[in-house]
C-alpha cells in the first residue's frame, strides 16, 4: 500500500522518469513498489536503485547506483567493477571502445572507493547464478567518484584474509562484509520480533538508569566517579534486577527492556563485559506462568526467524541435580546422548587400584564406534583431560572388541567379569570406546567428564549447528559455597525466592535449600535465567543474613528494596535472556562477538577506540581522583 508521502514521492519520480526515459519506467517503479517497498524511501539524488535490487525485468532501464568498489577486473578493452552496498552487489561494465575516457576513469578506481554511476541495465552474457543480481549488469555512461579510499588492510569479502585483531581495529570495514552485516540484520529482526511478541502479551518497555549504585553481590561492577559528589561512584548495572522489581512494586505488572548490562568478569566466547539482555518481569505469577510465556516466545522466535518448528510439546525440564548427575553440567547440550554412567559400585573394592578405590566418583561415557581410535588418538584425549582447562588426573579407557570382550587400560587390575559388568552398565556394543574419569570431588569430576563428553560430541559431529535442543533446568540450589569468599553465595542472586517448602531449613541447613529458579538452555548454552523473587522484607533480610551480611550492611546496600517491600509488594518473578547468545545461536556463530557491532576483545579492550585509556590530569582533578600507579 502507498502511504501519502511515498505516493507523492513516487509520482514525482515517475514524472521525472517519463521525461528521461520512455522505456516502461512506470512499470519498473510499480514493480519495486510491490517487491521491495522498504527500499523505496532511499531513492534520492544519489541513486534510483540499490545494488541488490535489479533483475532481468529491469533490462533497458536507465538507473543510478551508489556504493563501494568491491573489485575491478580489466579484460581486454572492457573493465568490470563489482559495486557493493548493504543490499548486494551489481556488476558495472565500462567499454573502452565506446567511451575511452570513462573507461580510463574506471581503471583508476581502487578498492572501497565510493562512487555513483548512471547507466543502462543490460542482460549479462555470462550470468552469475551465485548472486541475485547475477543476470544483469550496468553499461555505465556516467561515473562520479564520491570519495576515494586507501587500500583496506584486509579483503572485504565473505572470506577475508584479515585476522581477528585487524578486523576489530577496523571494525567499520569488517562490518561491510556481507556475512558480518547479516548477523546485525538478524539481531535487528530478533529485537523487533521480541518487541512485537511482548507487546502483544501486555508487557511495557520501560527504561531504567545506567548510572546506579554498586551492588557487589555477583560479578565485579564497572564504576563511574561522580564529579558533583566527590569521592563517590556510580556503578553501571550488571542487570536492572532490583529496578525491575521496584517496577513491580510500582504496579507496572509486566515489564521488559532490551538493555545493556555491564560486568567486569573474565571473558570467554559467550561473555562480553558489555552485553545485552532481554530483561522481563511479571507480577502475580508463579514459576509455570513465567515458563509458559517465555516458552511460547522462544517457539515463536524460532519459527519466525529460523523457520524451525519446535512443536507443541513443552520443553524438557531437568532438575539441577539430575542435569549434573547425567551430564555434569547445569547447561547440558542435549543434541546428543552419551549420558554419564556411574561406576563406583562396579569398581570400588574389586581390585587393588587405589585411583578408583579412593575416588568419591567414578563415571564414564560410551563413544559409539570409537574402539578404532589409535593409541595416538587416545593419548590426545588423555592430554585433553589432563590439560589445565580440564584438570583431571588421567583417563581410563576400554575398547569393546568384536567378540564382545573388553580390552582396557586397567586390564591388569580388573577381571574380565568386572569389565563385562561395566560394559553392561553402558549397554556398550562391539566397536564402542568407553572413557572413564574418577576423582575425589564428585562435582568437579562430573564437570571434567562433561568437557570430555562435549569434545567427543564435537568429534563425532553430534553438535550440529542446525539442530536445536532446548530445555529448562530447574530446582537450583539456593546457595553455593565460595572458597574465595569463605561463605555461602547466592547461586542466582540474593533476590531469588527459596522454594516455599524449604524456607524453614534456612537456619538449620541452608546448603540444602532449593531456589525457585530456572534457566533456559539451548545446545549447551545458558540463553536465559530467572526466578520467582522474594517480596517479603523479613524473608529478604533473612537471606542477606545467610549470605553473611550484617543487618546494617544489608540496609546500606539494599535498604531501598527492603523498604519498598514494606509498601505492598506483589508476588513477582521474571527472567532475562542473553540477547547476544540467542542471536549467535540462531546465526550459528562460534562467538557472541560476531553479532555485536563493536565488541571488546578478550582483554576487555575496544581496539578500534583504543579504550580504556588514561584521562588527563584536569579530568582527574575535577573528579577528585589520584591514580596510584598509572603504568601498572
Ligand atoms: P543472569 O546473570 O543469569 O541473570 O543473566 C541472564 C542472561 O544473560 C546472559 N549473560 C551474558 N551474556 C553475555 N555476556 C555476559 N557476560 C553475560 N552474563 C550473562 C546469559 C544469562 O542467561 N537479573 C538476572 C535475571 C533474572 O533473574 O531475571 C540476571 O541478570 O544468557
Amino acid at each position: 500500500m502507498r502511504t501519502g508521502f511515498t505516493h507523492q514521492f513516487m509520482l514525482m519520480r515517475e514524472n521525472e522518469a517519463k521525461k528521461e526515459d520512455h522505456s516502461n519506467t512506470t512499470d519498473h517503479l510499480e514493480l519495486r513498489a510491490e517487491t521491495c517497498p522498504i527500499y523505496l524511501n532511499i531513492i534520492n539524488v544519489y541513486r534510483t536503485n540499490t545494488c541488490g535490487e535489479l533483475r532481468i525485468e529491469n533490462v533497458g532501464q536507465n538507473v543510478t547506483l551508489a556504493g563501494w568498489v568491491q573489485r575491478t577486473r580489466k579484460m581486454g578493452g572492457m573493465t568490470f567493477v563489482d559495486l557493493r552496498d548493504r543490499y548486494g552487489i551489481t556488476q558495472l561494465v565500462f567499454n573502452e571502445e565506446k567511451n575511452a575516457d570513462l573507461c580510463a576513469q574506471a581503471n583508476k578506481l581502487g578498492r572501497e572507493y565510493v562512487i555513483q554511476v548512471t547507466g543502462e541495465v543490460n542482460e549479462r552474457y555470462s550470468k552469475n547464478a551465485n548472486i541475485p543480481t547475477g543476470d544483469i549488469e550496468i553499461i555505465v555512461s556516467k561515473l562520479v567518484v564520491l570519495n576515494a579510499s586507501q587500500t583496506p588492510p584486509f579483503t572485504i569479502e565473505e572470506n577475508t584474509d584479515g585476522g581477528d585483531d585487524l578486523r576489530m581495529k577496523y571494525r567499520y570495514l569488517d562490518l561491510r562484509r556481507s556475512n558480518v552485516r547479516a548477523n546485525l540484520e538478524l539481531r535487528h529482526k530478533f529485537c523487533l520480533a521480541v518487541r512485537h511478541f511482548l507487546d502483544s502479551k501486555g508487557f511495557l518497555e520501560i527504561e531504567t538508569p545506567v548510572l546506579v549504585g554498586s551492588t557487589p553481590e555477583g560479578a565485579r561492577d564497572f564504576v563511574v566517579p561522580s564529579r558533583m559528589n566527590p569521592g563517590q561512584f556510580y556503578a553501571l548495572p550488571q542487570s536492572p534486577q532490583t529496578l525491575k522489581q521496584l517496577l513491580m512494586v510500582a504496579g507496572m505488572d509486566r515489564y521488559f527492556q532490551i538493555v545493556k548490562c555491564f560486568r567486569d568478569e573474565d571473558l570467554r566466547a559467550d561473555r562480553q563485559p558489555e552485553f545485552t539482555q532481554i530483561d522481563c518481569e511479571m507480577s502475580f505469577v508463579q514459576q509455570d506462568d513465567i515458563i509458559n510465556v517465555f516458552e511460547e516466545m522462544t517457539k515463536h522466535l524460532f519459527k519466525e526467524l529460523r523457520g524451525v518448528d519446535l512443536g507443541d510439546t513443552p520443553f524438557l525440564r531437568l532438575s539441577w541435580k539430575e542435569a549434573m548427575r547425567r551430564f555434569g553440567s547445569d547447561k547440558p547440550d542435549m543434541r546428543f546422548g552419551m549420558e554419564f554412567v556411574e561406576l563406583k559400585d562396579i569398581f570400588t573394592g574389586k581390585a587393588d587400584f587405589a585411583v578408583f578405590n579412593d575416588a568419591a566418583y567414578i563415571g564414564g561415557i560410551c563413544a559409539e564406534g570409537c574402539a578404532v581410535y589409535t593409541r595416538k588418538q587416545v593419548d590426545e584425549l588423555t592430554n585433553f583431560v589432563k590439560s589445565q582447562q580440564v584438570g583431571a588426573k588421567g583417563l581410563v579407557y576400554a575398547r569393546i572388541q568384536e567378540d564382545g570382550s573388553v580390552k582396557s587400560s586397567v586390564d591388569k587390575f580388573y577381571s574380565q567379569e568386572v569389565l563385562q559388568e561395566m560394559k553392561e552398565a553402558f549397554n556398550a556394543k562391539p566397536g564402542d570406546l568407553i572413557l572413564i574419569l574418577s576423582g575425589e570431588d564428585a562435582n568437579k569430576t562430573r564437570k571434567q567428564l562433561c568437557e570430555l563428553r562435549l569434545l567427543m560430541g564435537e568429534r563425532l559431529g553430534l553438535r550440529d549447528k542446525n539442530k536445536f535442543a532446548l530445555l529448562w533446568v530447574v530446582d537450583f540450589p539456593m546457595f553455593e559455597w565460595s572458597d574465595e569468599e569463605g561463605r555461602l553465595m547466592a547461586m542466582h542472586h540474593p533476590f531469588t525466592s527459596p522454594k516455599p517448602c524449604d524456607i524453614e531449613k534456612l537456619d538449620s541447613d541452608p546448603a540444602s535449600v532449593l531456589a525457585d529458579a530456572y534457566d533456559m538452555v539451548c545446545n549447551g548454552v545458558e540463553v536465559g535465567g530467572g526466578s520467582i523473587r522474594i517480596h517479603d522484607a523479613v524473608l529478604q533480610a533473612k537471606i542477606f543474613k545467610v549470605l553473611g551480611f550484617t543487618p546494617e550492611k544489608a540496609q546500606e546496600q539494599f535498604g531501598f528494596l527492603m523498604n519498598a517491600f514494606k509498601y505492598g509488594a506483589p508476588p513477582h518473578g521474571g527472567l532475562a535472556y542473553g540477547l547476544d547468545r540467542f542471536v549467535s545461536l540462531f546465526a550459528g556463530l562460534d562467538s557472541i562477538r560476531d553479532c555485536i557491532a563493536f565488541p571488546k576483545n578478550n582483554s576487555g579492550r575496544d581496539v578500534m577506540l583504543d579504550a580504556p585509556g588514561f584521562v588527563d590530569q584536569t579530568q582527574l582533578d575535577e573528579l577528585h581522583l589520584v591514580i596510584k600507579h598509572p603504568e601498572a
